[in-house]
């Protein structure tokens, strides 16, 4: 099966929930990408694609340079399903209206809706939907039906049944949308024919296919770091050409307690896997020696990451491909505006391009994390693995303040792994998605026995999230707080004082560097 048979565009115009509907559409089982709304109608005609999407947008239609699709897209003859916003440019694009209210429709509304409509059909007449708008279509353009109404809103939903467009005033994609999700597969299916064939089974099988196909007998190289990307990405390499696959697993000594070794023994005896291990702890320590800014350690570990990287791959001779595990969330380009930059990311998966490979081979191009995670599962990759939380590239590195140590990072090791032990003892690990341990660089003054000491602080912090670009701190039972606390202290030397973050992000970050 080719999986983008059937494909669906979603054209982003800036929408907050932008990549969320492209999730939704995946999770009716239909392929679909995300793309700037400037794309061309030419170009997505040659796209062969089964229908299309507007996001919603922070603009107003009727703005100088608000944010416009080509008009002549209206012309291929594609079903078009436009949101918030989008159902907005579409009826004023087509000769209708948009106004601006005085209030804003924000939240949970009721609204009635026509079942008898396509969008609608099987689904109630009165439910409750996600609204977040100022300006409204107060005219529909000609051919146009309204098949949907709330109290403040006289065009909550509308349809031209003859040239399958659809527009809605609400968020279909938002959990609080009751029906959203009927509505979409009302969409997909009955509007463009989708047939739902979009499994991750399939995925994997085909990419395994085509793998070997564009690998023939080259050798590919691989940066490994254990994360759940990075590893899904090797394996489909490795089921598709074996032993042609060298992965290269750089332990910069910043890992956490026992980790090297779990991702080594994992794919070395599990998969039978060519891996290259290289410890390198010391190397990257005396670089860092000294270092307290934070993206000074980011750009000295992210570039010594590539060194090592590149001194083991010139020691294989001759390799064709480089792979890597980018994902979808990472190729997609947004529809509008950009985004500052807070902190440096490094991830193990950005190697320069240019070392001398003919070509990538990126396998995840197209999915979402939770879909690798899926294919993952589907390759027998053990769940701590699969559902390991994130950690960042650069490490323990930026969870100790000021200068490193190879003592400071062994006393994270041991505190951290305290932390995490008890989380997964009290089912944290299922509701919280990340926790770790800080090491803060503040010492205080404490008494153990009759003694004086003054010691070290350790930091906890834990969050639940969707999507990390905004967090909570979780609130985790005092009783697990005071068993990791009690732990550390007595276990751990060097420790007098356990402390826990209660900041959400904004206005910290997740991580403290
Ligand atoms: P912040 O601290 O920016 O973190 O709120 C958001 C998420 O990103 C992870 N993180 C990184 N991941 N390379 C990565 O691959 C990095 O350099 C990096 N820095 C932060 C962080 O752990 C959290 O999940």
């Amino acid at each position: 099966m080719d999986i983008k048979k059937e494909s669906i565009l979603i054209l982003d115009f800036g929408g907050q929930y932008s990549q969320l509907i492209a999730r939704r559409v995946r999770e009716c089982h239909v392929y679909c990408e995300l793309k700037p709304y400037t794309m061309t109608a030419e170009d997505i005609k040659k796209g062969g694609y089964c229908g299309i999407i507007f996001t919603g947008g922070p603009n107003s239609t009727y703005e100088e340079d608000a944010p416009k699709c080509d008009p002549q897209l209206f012309q291929l003859g594609l079903p078009v399903l436009g949101i918030c916003y989008g159902a907005q440019m579409m009826a004023q694009m087509l000769g209708g209206k948009v106004r601006s209210s005085d209030t804003k429709e924000y939240g949970k509304t009721e609204i009635e809706c026509n079942t008898s409509s396509l969008m609608f059909h099987a689904a109630k007449d009165k439910t409750v939907c996600w609204m977040s708008h100022t300006d409204y279509i107060s005219e529909i353009p000609h051919g146009f039906k309204i098949t949907a109404i709330s109290e403040a809103c006289p065009v909550a939903a509308m349809e031209d049944i003859k040239r399958r467009f659809f527009a809605v005033q609400f968020h279909p994609e938002v959990q609080h949308t009751q029906e959203g999700m009927l509505y979409l597969q009302n969409f997909l299916y009955n509007a463009c024919g989708c047939t739902a064939e979009w499994q991750m089974t399939s995925f994997v099988t085909d990419t395994i296919q085509q793998l070997k196909k564009k690998i023939g007998d080259k050798k590919v190289l691989c940066a490994l770091s254990g994360g759940v990307d990075s590893s899904v990405a090797a394996l489909l390499v490795h089921k598709a050409v074996g032993q042609q696959l060298t992965c290269i697993f750089v332990d910069h000594g910043l890992l956490r307690k026992d980790e090297g070794d779990q991702v080594e023994s994992v794919f070395r005896k599990q998969f039978d896997m060519n891996l290259i291990r290289v410890n390198a702890q010391e190397r990257f320590l005396t670089r860092l020696a000294g270092v307290t800014e934070p993206e000074d350690k980011r750009k000295i570990i992210g570039e010594e990451f590539i060194r090592v990287f590149e001194e083991e791959a010139k020691k294989l001779g001759k390799v064709e491909f480089l792979c890597q595990g980018t994902i979808y969330p990472d190729v997609v380009e947004s529809g509008v505006g950009e985004a500052a930059v807070i902190k440096s990311h490094h991830n193990v998966g950005g190697l320069p391009k240019d070392i001398g490979f003919e070509g990538l081979i990126e396998p995840l191009r197209d999915l979402f994390k939770d879909e690798v995670r899926q294919a993952g599962l589907a390759l027998g990759i053990p769940d701590f693995l699969v559902f390991r939380q994130p950690f960042p590239g650069p490490g323990l590195a930026i969870r100790i303040m000021g200068d490193i140590t190879a003592e400071k990072v062994a006393v994270l090791q041991e505190a951290d792994a305290i932390m995490r032990e008890e989380f997964i003892n009290n089912g944290l690990d299922k509701c919280v998605n990340q926790y770790f341990a800080v090491l803060t660089g503040v010492k205080s003054v404490g008494v153990m026995g009759d003694g004086r000491t003054y010691e070290n602080t350790i930091a906890l912090r834990a969050v639940t999230t969707d999507d990390f670009m905004t967090a909570d701190w979780a609130r985790v039972p005092y009783d697990v707080l005071e068993k990791i606390s009690n732990r550390i202290v007595n276990e751990v030397g060097d420790i007098n004082r356990v402390v826990y973050d209660i900041t959400s992000k904004p206005p910290a970050t997740v991580e403290w560097e």
